[in-house]
């Protein structure tokens, strides 16, 4: 059976060339970047090119790029790194309601041990983070805001351009989880006023267990694990050189990618948005109409577990995601979708279809020729939504 593979937001696929470049490195230079001699200075001459790529992708300089093993790493980095930095004189942590566990776990994890404070920001029914209550919500004590430049189960994007302003006016550190946003939408640190900045590659094309942290100049964040000092400290261990070079590359390809595949891929969202939406499957469109993802649909639909309606489609060939998780037979509805102010029951029904660079319009047409008579299926094996 054919597979169509429409989960882009989970991950990408790794590009050929990104694939090849990480071979040759594997192949080629078996050095430890903090060697001296030739095979060390090869593998550090790869590490400083992949940061000159992801630094001009971003508009940073070189010396504000931290590598880390991915997202969730340098989501910790920030956040428990500039607390720490503040040794105890703020311990605030304002974040959007909306953030991805790895902000919000870490946050909820600081407060536990009592290293932090945090207060969450209500989004409005189409996901968009309240900028008043950020405003409101920062006080004396407040060391960091967060709020993510798009979301990952609704695709919104986020107005932080106007929360980094405020962060800046008010003297608290701007941090924004890019993680999904980072291939897709331009973002210049030169021009937006953001502390922190987390990406990973593997959300664009590039490889997993990998990512960055940019730390604006000036910035302190204290390291948050020790050992022999890398990344002048900031992120000590030794360096995924192959990884760090596909993450480089893959940076610099979806950035000469970017317009044409953003406009290509929103043609495909539209389409699917509409042929969703129109379909015989009481489907609502979660997330804001047009400040979204040019990649991202999401959907709640009534009367089906989103649990079930992933595993029904992926019998019918179809690999999409559904942010409510099965948590002991029972199923979760996703933090992102309730913040929305959508109901317990109707949120355990949702749908992220998300398209990529291999997408075609026969994919999206395909998946909505098959969406109505899985649902349907799904809708009859249910007797409660009978
Ligand atoms: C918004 C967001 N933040 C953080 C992460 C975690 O990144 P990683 O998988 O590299 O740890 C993800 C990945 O799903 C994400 O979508």
């Amino acid at each position: 059976m054919r597979r169509v593979y429409l989960d882009h937001a989970a991950t990408t696929p790794v590009d050929p060339e990104v694939a090849q470049a990480m071979a040759r490195v594997y192949r080629d230079v078996p050095g430890n970047p903090s060697s001296i001699y030739a095979e060390g200075r090869a593998a550090r001459a790869l590490v400083d090119e992949a940061r000159e790529q992801v630094a001009e992708a971003i508009g940073a300089q070189l010396s504000e790029i931290v590598f880390t093993s991915g997202g969730t790493e340098a989501d910790n980095l920030a956040l428990r790194g500039a607390v720490k930095a503040y040794r105890g004189e703020r311990d605030g942590i304002v974040a959007s309601a909306i953030e991805h566990h790895a902000v919000l776990d870490t946050a909820r994890d600081m407060v536990d041990h009592g290293e932090a404070r945090l207060v969450l920001a209500p989004v409005s029914p189409q996901g968009i983070a309240d900028v008043a209550f950020v405003a409101s919500a920062i006080d004396a004590r407040t060391a960091i805001v967060s709020v993510m430049h798009a979301n990952n189960e609704i695709g919104t994007i986020q107005p932080i351009a106007a929360i980094g302003e405020i962060c800046r006016q008010r003297g608290v550190l701007f941090h924004s989880d890019a993680v999904q946003s980072a291939g897709a939408l331009e973002l210049d640190v030169r021009k937006v006023a953001v502390d922190l900045l987390s990406l990973n590659a593997h959300k664009f094309y590039g490889p997993k267990g990998v990512g960055a942290l940019y730390v604006r100049k000036g910035t302190r964040v204290a390291t948050i694990q020790t050992g022999g000092g890398q990344e002048k400290g900031r992120r000590t261990g030794t360096e995924n050189v192959a990884g760090i070079v596909g993450l480089g590359l893959a940076m610099t390809i979806a950035v000469r990618k970017r317009e044409e595949e953003s406009l290509r891929q929103s043609i495909l969202r539209d389409r699917l948005i509409e042929g969703v939406l129109n379909a015989p499957v009481f489907a609502t469109l979660t997330g804001h109409p047009t400040m979204r993802l040019p990649n991202s649909a999401s959907f709640v639909l009534e009367g089906v577990d989103g649990t079930s309606l992933i595993a029904a489609l992926d019998m019918a060939g179809f690999s999409v995601s559904s942010g409510s998780a099965c948590t002991s037979g029972d199923t979760e509805p996703s933090h992102v979708i309730l913040a929305l102010g959508i109901d317990r029951e109707l949120a355990k029904g949702s749908l992220r279809v998300t398209v990529g660079r291999s997408t075609t319009d026969a994919d999206v047409e395909a998946f909505l020729a098959a969406l109505p008579g899985v649902v349907a299926r799904i809708r009859g094996s249910t007797p409660v939504h009978a």
